[in-house]
């Protein structure tokens, strides 16, 4: 609250790029991007000017993390669980990813940025699956910031399959059910080639996971803010980095 009530008037007490340790970045930052709903609703809009204005916010943090020296951006775009929402905002949803790459893709790449995609991707809409298709393959070759979109992506999905594969290997006689260990499991989920997030961002005030890499938040440290997805700004970023840099890591140990 007080966070969106620093936001309105303009006072945030947001560290500047300036603040920043240059040799305690976080390597990975995941974000929840969450608010698109009530941010319009605040402003008299309908949802889909949020998701709109949202997407804004994805090419703007997607620079300002490039420019602190991140190495991986996770961005929950989509989960397993909304298309419980009604179809024309399910299908406005869908149709953000090609309007968002054929819009940024110029900039993406001569930033260097790597596109991937983490989620599943049979059930997306054929338009949509290009779209994100051809920017994975067109990026392929980039060697910046990797900028990967959870999209259709649910944690305990996830989770199953590995499991069914682990259970499917075990029957084949290819793995000994004594013998599993951490790589096991992780060379099966969708994040594979993905070091975990350190830091995990959510905004819009929602104090859950909300079914977002499970797995992979073990020992990542958390920043909620109040503020709306579409009014995230570069310094509220870079406070959420500042306060990174304040943390003592210890994973369970001294
Ligand atoms: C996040 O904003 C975007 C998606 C989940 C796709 P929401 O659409 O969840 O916005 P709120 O939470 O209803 O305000
Ligand atoms: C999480 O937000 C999913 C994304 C940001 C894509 P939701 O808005 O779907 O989460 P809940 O329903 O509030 O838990
Ligand atoms: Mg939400």
């Amino acid at each position: 609250m007080l966070q969106r009530l620093k936001a309105l008037f303009g006072k945030t007490s947001a560290a500047p790029l300036q603040t920043l340790e240059s040799d305690n970045i976080p390597q990975h930052i995941a974000i929840i991007m969450d608010g698109n709903g009530r941010w319009a609703k605040r402003r008299g809009l309908p949802r889909m000017a949020g998701h709109h204005s949202g997407m804004k916010a994805v090419k703007r943090i997607t620079m300002a993390a490039d420019r602190v020296g991140v190495k991986y951006l996770t961005l929950y775009a989509f989960s397993t669980e909304n298309w419980k929402r009604p179809k024309a905002e399910v299908e406005f949803l869908m149709k953000l990813p090609q309007e968002f790459l054929a819009m940024e893709i110029k900039d993406l790449m001569e930033k260097n940025v790597r596109i991937r995609i983490m989620g599943y991707k049979e059930d997306l809409p054929s338009h949509t699956l290009k779209a994100v298709e051809d920017a994975v393959a067109l990026t392929s070759g980039n060697t910046g910031l990797v900028l990967t979109f959870a999209l259709n992506y649910g944690s305990r999905k996830e989770m199953i399959e590995a499991m069914k594969s682990i259970g499917r290997d075990i029957r084949d006689g290819k793995l000994d059910p004594d013998e599993i260990d951490v790589p096991d499991v992780e060379s099966r989920l969708l994040s594979t080639g993905l070091p975990d997030p350190d830091l995990l961002i959510r905004t819009s005030g929602e104090l859950r996971l909300s079914n977002f890499m499970l797995w992979q938040l073990a020992y990542s440290e958390m920043w909620f803010t109040d503020v709306y997805w579409p009014e995230f700004s570069d310094q509220h970023f870079y406070e959420a980095v500042r306060e990174y840099q304040r943390r003592a890591r210890r994973y369970g140990g001294l």
